[in-house]
């Protein structure tokens, strides 16, 4: 059978859409709809018209899709591995207990977060938007979670929010560590290098540019350089030598780093969810009503 034909048959046949990030497997990208980074894709899912939306990502990125789009199906292939480190890092209980220690002070999730955290944030952000979503609360000190690389950056960026962080972080990024970024301009003379907000803030620093996954991907497009070093996930690096193949991208070390459940779809998968319409995420309507207020006054200000 050819899987991709079929993906598309049914895709026109039941009114449906596959949306996928870019730390995907590659091949991925010929059955999606859209491809990028998890603000491009939460656009997406809030815009659709599709009555079935398939998710090639993880469970966050699923679950603000369904809470976006309540009366739709919405279908996550690897439902039960497809988690995400830094989002399970933090729960209600703990979330209560940070807002505790500070009290009255605004809070916002990274969209790598749990829909029961996101219930009880102000706003949510996600690496593409996050300086100015902090900023756009015109708050001197903030709160932000899970991830205090993201927010360590932010509080750099902006010069005069303090940014209180919780101490949560991306086991893949939080792994780039400085002294690779020096071996491998050392062997790659000339390279640029191009880190994504995860990182840690020793590792930022060193960086030429920062940016979400699609902020890399538009540097490499608007630039004239041709050598670059990528500190984030090989999905990304994947697709920059497929779609620059006169450029050079190098990894830290040399070495890829993946995530493990970024990388669990397969266009079987993707056929299998999409004929049987499972398996599908459900989010209770409480949590859902609280969730989607966080959700939207993200997408507000970021239209
Ligand atoms: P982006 O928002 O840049 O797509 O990042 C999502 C993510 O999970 C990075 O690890
Ligand atoms: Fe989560 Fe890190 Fe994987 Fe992104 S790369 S989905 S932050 S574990």
């Amino acid at each position: 059978m050819n899987y991709i034909e079929e993906v598309q048959k049914i895709k026109r046949e039941k009114n449906a859409i596959v949306l996928a990030h870019s730390y995907q497997n590659i091949e991925i990208d010929s059955v999606a709809d859209y491809v990028g980074d998890s603000l491009f894709l939460s656009q997406k899912a809030k815009e659709t018209n599709a009555d079935i939306i398939v998710f090639a990502g993880v469970y966050f990125m699923a679950q603000t899709a369904k809470i976006l789009n309540p009366d739709k199906k919405v279908i996550l292939p690897n439902i039960k591995k497809a988690g995400c480190e830094m989002a399970d890092m933090i729960d209600l209980q703990q979330l209560r207990e940070f807002k505790n220690k500070y009290p009255d002070i605004p809070v916002i999730c990274y969209i790598n977060s749990t829909a029961e955290v996101k219930s009880e944030c102000d706003i949510c952000c996600t690496s593409s938007n996050a300086v100015e979503i902090v900023a756009s609360l015109k708050a001197p000190k903030v709160l932000f979670v899970p991830d205090k690389n993201l927010g360590r950056w932010v509080e750099k960026q902006l010069g005069n929010v303090e940014v209180i962080t919780y101490d949560g972080y991306c086991p893949i990024h939080n792994n780039f560590a400085p002294a690779g970024i020096k071996e491998t301009r050392f062997k790659h003379s000339d390279a640029i290098v191009l880190a994504h907000p995860e990182c840690r803030e020793e590792f930022l620093d060193e960086a030429d540019f920062v940016g979400s996954t699609t902020g890399i991907m538009n540097y490499v497009k608007n630039s004239n350089d041709n050598k670059f070093i990528i500190a984030t996930e090989q999905g990304v690096v994947d697709r920059l030598k497929r779609d620059y193949p006169s450029k050079q991208f190098y990894n830290i070390y040399d070495k890829p780093s993946l995530c493990q459940s970024m990388k669990l779809n397969t266009i079987t998968d993707i056929y299998n969810a999409l004929k049987d319409e499972t398996p599908e995420i459900k989010v209770d309507d409480d949590t859902a009503q609280k969730a989607i207020k966080c959700i939207n006054r993200m997408l507000e200000v970021s239209k």
